[in-house]
Parts: structure tokens; C-alpha cells; sequence
């Protein structure tokens, strides 16, 4: 569905991907992984079209995307998250996910007045179901950017499951989401993906991984290091250099520090 070919960036003299190839075939959920600043935000951006690769191409569903705006991509059914998600300053929760929902063509709507009060029904039903899904129901007449960091999170993945995506980029998606919430939002994304959308999620957390995706990817200082299923992602030895750092220069056991500042 979606591949990447030797996909680089820089940013003046800093190197910040290079020759990333990467394949996400329908249906899959896709984990993307790294430390801190290993480029997994710029190949959403570029993904999504919000950056212009330095150098590569990108084949989504038989075209070459790379280097398209990024409305031009969402129009092909590709939509994302943002890590930092801006809220409308005007829009109350409610209102940004009723317009989210896939909207039906104009030209249906005008022929058939009757049909188009019948989707606007179902519209906010689907927008009131997804903010009690997300435990927003309290807030849905408030302003969405006045909400909580957390809540805004939520409130970004809603808007992109109603948005009617083939292939969902999220950017981390539950940081700062509450525990039970985030075992619920594995089951919501593993029942988007029933419904037949794709999805590629920056996640760091290693439990959540697991649980939801088929296969992850892990890019350290720009480069792909490992592919494979999450249960064999701590087998891979670069993979647990990119987080821990060289075995010989790897921090000492949390318990063996603690000892160490108590004596
Ligand atoms: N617009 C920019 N101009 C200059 N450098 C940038 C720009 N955007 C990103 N970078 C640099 O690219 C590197 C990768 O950043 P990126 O945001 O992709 O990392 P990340 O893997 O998403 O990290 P995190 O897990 O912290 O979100 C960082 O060193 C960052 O400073
Ligand atoms: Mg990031």
C-alpha cells in the first residue's frame, strides 16, 4: 500500500534521515519506533506531504506521492496526527468531530434533502458515540483548545477515525493518556483496522506496541535498524544499543543506582 524508496532529509548540514525504505501493506498496523529525535515525526511530516523529502520517492496505492501538498495526499486517504496537536480556538470538542465525519458528495446532498438530514442524523450520532468512546462527554461543548493535553490527544485521534482514512499516520497517539484508556484505544485502533484501514503509529512504549501492532520498524539517528514482530524487537542487539547504548558503556540497573546513592 505504501513504500518508501532510499527516503532522506536533511535540515542544512543535519543529516536527519537517510535512505529509509520502508513497506506498510494493507491492512497491517505498523509500529514506528526510536529514541528521541531519531526521525520519526519528520517521516510522518514528510509522509503526509507537511515536508518535502531532501531525496526518494514515496509510492502510495500505485503513485508517487512524494514531494504532494498535503491536502492533495489526504484527498488520496492518507490523514495524521500531529505529536502537538493544535486545537481551532472557536470549535467546541463536539463541533471539530462533526466535521470531522466523512462528509457525503455536495452534489448527493442537494438532490436529496431527505437522505442529507438522515446523514447529518447519523453524523452526530457517530460524533457523540466517539466522545463517549473517548471519555469527552463532559467536555463536548467545551472549547477544544482549552481541554487538557491529554484530552486534546484524544479528541485529534477521534476526529482522525471519523475522517474515513485508508492509511492512518498517529504521532503518538496516547501520550498522556491515562492507562485504561490507552488498553481501550488498542482494541479501537485493532477494530479500525477490521473495518479495513492501515495504520502506522509512533508509539514509545513497548507494552503498547506489543499489544497492537503486527510488525514495527525502529529508526535510530535517521537510519531503519530493525524490522521484525515486537515480541523479537529486544533480540535485535542495535535495537537495544539505540535505547540503552553500548553494552560496555550501558547505565547501571535502576536498583544497583539507587543502592549507589543510598551508601
Ligand atoms: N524543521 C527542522 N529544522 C531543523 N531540524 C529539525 C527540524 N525538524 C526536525 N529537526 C531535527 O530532526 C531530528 C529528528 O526530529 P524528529 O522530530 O523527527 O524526532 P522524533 O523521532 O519524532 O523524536 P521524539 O521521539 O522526541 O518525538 C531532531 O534532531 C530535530 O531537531
Ligand atoms: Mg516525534
Amino acid at each position: 500500500m505504501l513504500k518508501t524508496e532510499a527516503i532522506a532529509k536533511h535540515f542544512g548540514g543535519l543529516e536527519v534521515l537517510s535512505d529509509v525504505n520502508l513497506s506498510v501493506g494493507a491492512g497491517e498496523i505498523v509500529g514506528l519506533l526510536g529514541p528521541n529525535g531519531s526521525g520519526k515525526t519528520t517521516l510522518l511530516n514528510i509522509l503526509s506531504g507537511f515536508l518535502r523529502p531532501s531525496g526518494g520517492r514515496i509510492h502510495y496505492g500505485g503513485r508517487d506521492i512524494g514531494g504532494m501538498a498535503p491536502e492533495a495526499i489526504a484527498r488520496l486517504g492518507i490523514r495524521r496526527t500531529f505529536q502537538l496537536p493544535r486545537m481551532p480556538e472557536k470549535m467546541s470538542c463536539a463541533e471539530l468531530l462533526l466535521t470531522a465525519v466523512e462528509q457525503p458528495a455536495g452534489a448527493r446532498l442537494l438532490a436529496w434533502p431527505g437522505r442529507a438530514r438522515a446523514e447529518a442524523r447519523d453524523a452526530r450520532k457517530r460524533a457523540f458515540e466517539m466522545l463517549e468512546h473517548l471519555e469527552l462527554t463532559r467536555v463536548a461543548h467545551q472549547p477544544a483548545s482549552g481541554i487538557s493535553g491529554g484530552q486534546q490527544k484524544l479528541l485529534a485521534l477521534g476526529a482522525a477515525i471519523l475522517g474515513g482514512a485508508r492509511l492512518l499516520l498517529l504521532d503518538e497517539p496516547t501520550a498522556g493518556v491515562n492507562p485504561t484508556l490507552r488498553l481501550r484505544l488498542v482494541e479501537t485502533l485493532q477494530d479500525i483496522r477490521r473495518q479495513g484501514v492501515t495504520l502506522v503509529v509512533v508509539e514509545h512504549d513497548m507494552g503498547f506496541i506489543g499489544r497492537l501492532c503486527d510488525r514495527c520498524v525502529v529508526l535510530d539517528r535517521g537510519v531503519l535498524i530493525a524490522d521484525c514482530k515486537p515480541e523479537h524487537l529486544m533480540e535485535n542487539e542495535r535495537v537495544v544499543e539505540a535505547y540503552l547504548g553500548k553494552r560496555e558503556t550501558r547505565p547501571k540497573a535502576p536498583d544497583a543506582l539507587l543502592r549507589t546513592a543510598e551508601a
